[in-house]
């Protein structure tokens, strides 16, 4: 068994540990995005061969057919596939009207890429905090943030958690959900990517809906906006004779499209594994011993990252990598005091968004994890507590 372990944590990027450690019975990875793929390699790739017997690799039949199957799926009426989930926010507020001399309002604890993508649109990002226990914004954190400058407000789906979009548009500001880590969650108010103005998607592939590399999706059901997001991730053109904005070149690959029509109706079934491994994590009584993360009122999170908090997460770190157990603190330094983000983050204080950062650490999650797997966390943070008390 831990000769197996040890392979699967190789494969996972987490690093072997001398023999003298207790590594866990089972091998418990960060993420496992190969084993939900496996039952689909033979369907995989046959449809990339029928691309390469096509030829037609770029904004080919499996786009067109892949942004209505994504559309109908999230509930919107249109999804325009873009190169990456970072291209996707830029272009989607460049879509809504965002330009030089807005705001728009983005929580600092989030991945880089939230921020980042809004200065090319000319717009200033102006942070703002989250709630601890949801890490996502809220009606009250964006408040905080609205000037008469503000164009739009990104709400973060973080984690698979589903930001309270309707309550910040009540606000009356237009919303851009970013539903990168959200795909298969779902809301008593609909799926994120139906919720907003419009939504962006990546297809990285670690999120809950991968492809083989880069991409991305838009999804709006206004029809002004999709016009625009059709031209501009095509040189801001329609037939590349005439160019009427300056676009981007930011195409959803035939190929990766291609492979996400195979993926997408597993979504569903995978989003329930990722909810499943939520619940393990409860049964194992994880929750008596770090703080498990909460869902939005009314929303049910197909966890894309677990993350849970603690005092003393290096202690939490160290334990785990003693067990072999993958783990990883990904926004240690929120977003608002990266170097690159000086111009807009200097002097702005986000407590939610400081203690989230000094606390947050994610745990094993993917469609697949086990109880077994669940309960191998569990003992290795509680063995942690028994050392530390
Ligand atoms: C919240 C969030 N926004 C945006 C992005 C950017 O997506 P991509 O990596 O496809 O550019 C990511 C991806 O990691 C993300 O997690």
């Amino acid at each position: 068994m831990l000769r197996g372990a040890a392979a699967s944590f190789a494969d996972t990027g987490v690093p072997l540990h001398p023999p003298s450690r207790i590594l866990s019975a089972v091998p418990v990875p960060l993420f496992d995005t190969h084993t939900p793929l496996e039952p689909l390699r033979a369907e995989i790739l046959a449809r990339i061969n029928d691309v390469v017997d096509d030829s037609r690799f770029i904004l080919g039949p499996n786009v067109a057919a892949f942004e209505q199957e994504f559309a109908a799926y999230v509930g919107a009426e249109h999804a325009v596939g873009v190169a990456n989930g970072t291209d996707a926010i830029t272009i989607a507020l460049r879509a809504m009207g965002v330009g030089p001399g807005d705001e728009v309002v983005v929580p600092s604890f989030t991945f880089y890429a939230s921020a980042e993508a809004i200065p090319p649109t000319g717009a200033t990002p102006v942070f703002c905090d989250i709630d601890l226990e949801t890490f996502c914004v809220t009606a009250d954190t964006v408040r905080a943030a609205l000037t008469p400058r503000t164009k739009a407000v990104l709400a973060v789906h973080l984690f698979g958690n589903i930001a309270p979009v309707a309550e910040i548009e009540a606000l009356g500001v237009p919303v851009l959900e970013d539903a990168a880590q959200a795909a298969g969650s779902t809301s008593a108010a609909g799926r994120p990517g139906s919720l907003g103005t419009a939504a962006t998607f990546s297809f990285f592939p670690s999120k809950n809906l991968g492809a083989f590399g880069d991409g991305g999706a838009v999804t709006t059901s206004d029809q002004a906006i999709a016009d625009r997001l059709r031209m501009l991730r095509f040189h801001g053109s329609w037939d590349k004779i005439t160019y009427e904005h300056i676009g981007y070149n930011s195409r959803l690959d035939e190929l990766q499209a291609a492979i996400l029509r195979v993926e997408l109706p597993h979504l569903d079934g995978w989003a329930g594994g990722r909810r499943a491994a939520g619940e393990h994590y409860v049964d194992a009584g994880l929750g008596e011993l770090v703080a498990l993360p909460v869902a939005v009122a009314g929303c049910a999170p197909a966890w894309h990252l677990y993350v849970v908090r603690d005092s003393a997460p290096d202690e939490l770190v160290a334990a785990l990598e003693a067990a072999g157990i993958g783990q990883k603190a990904y926004y240690r330094t929120p977003v608002h005091r990266q170097p690159a983000m000086a111009a807009y983050g200097a002097g702005v204080e986000l407590p939610a968004t400081e203690e989230a950062a000094r606390t947050h650490l994610a745990i094993p999650m993917s469609a697949v994890l086990s109880p077994e797997q669940a309960a191998e966390v569990t003992d290795a943070v509680r063995r942690a507590r028994r050392l530390a008390a």
